[in-house]
């Protein structure tokens, strides 16, 4: 995994990574081992990268299709999925079985660990300092700074859920977009 970030197929990440190492040490797990089967999100890298829409890619590499996924994930499921300039993203199932028209981008706005989302508390808990986010990704306790960021999902004609830049007012917290 470090080689794989060292050798700058990932190099947003890289430096999350780095800073992860030398600040959280011993006490939290740096997206890279937290995660270690999450790397695979990352290779290889989506191509291109520009334009409009990205189809969400699978654990195997794979265009997110929903009918299928939604044979497997529930009502109220959270899964990672690789979205745009490959940030792991969360897929959202809302209540109602179908597809959230959101993903949340899974990088912790405080040193960039991966957060993971916590069903049985109804939120995502960053392992690495404690950071909690609600069930749409808003923060809710520090240190990190920033709700997490979001995507537009939707569905093609193919089946493929497909995310694009979320550049409108962030619903959550009625700003504009810090990520943009
Ligand atoms: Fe520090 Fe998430 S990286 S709380």
């Amino acid at each position: 995994v470090k080689a794989a970030a060292a050798s700058g197929e990932v190099p947003d990440m890289g430096k999350r990574n780095v800073m992860n190492l030398l600040l959280v040490g011993a006490i939290g797990l740096p997206a890279t081992s937290l995660v270690g089967g999450y790397a695979y999100f990352f290779v290889p890298p989506s191509a291109g990268g520009g334009g409009a829409g990205q189809p969400a890619k699978d654990k195997n590499g794979n265009d997110v299709k929903s009918k299928e996924w939604l044979k497997t994930h529930l009502a109220g499921d959270r899964t990672l999925s690789q979205g745009l300039k490959g940030d792991a993203t969360y897929i959202i199932v809302k209540d109602d079985g179908t597809i959230e028209n959101y993903g949340l981008n899974a990088v912790c706005t405080h040193l960039g660990c991966v957060v993971p989302w916590n069903k049985a508390e109804n939120k995502f808990k960053c392992p690495c300092h404690g950071s909690q986010y609600n069930n749409e990704g808003k923060v809710i306790r520090g240190p990190a700074p920033l709700s997490l960021a979001l995507a537009h999902a939707n569905i093609n004609e193919a089946d493929v859920v497909v995310f694009s830049p979320w550049t409108e007012t962030d619903f959550r917290t009625g700003l504009e977009p810090w990520w943009k």
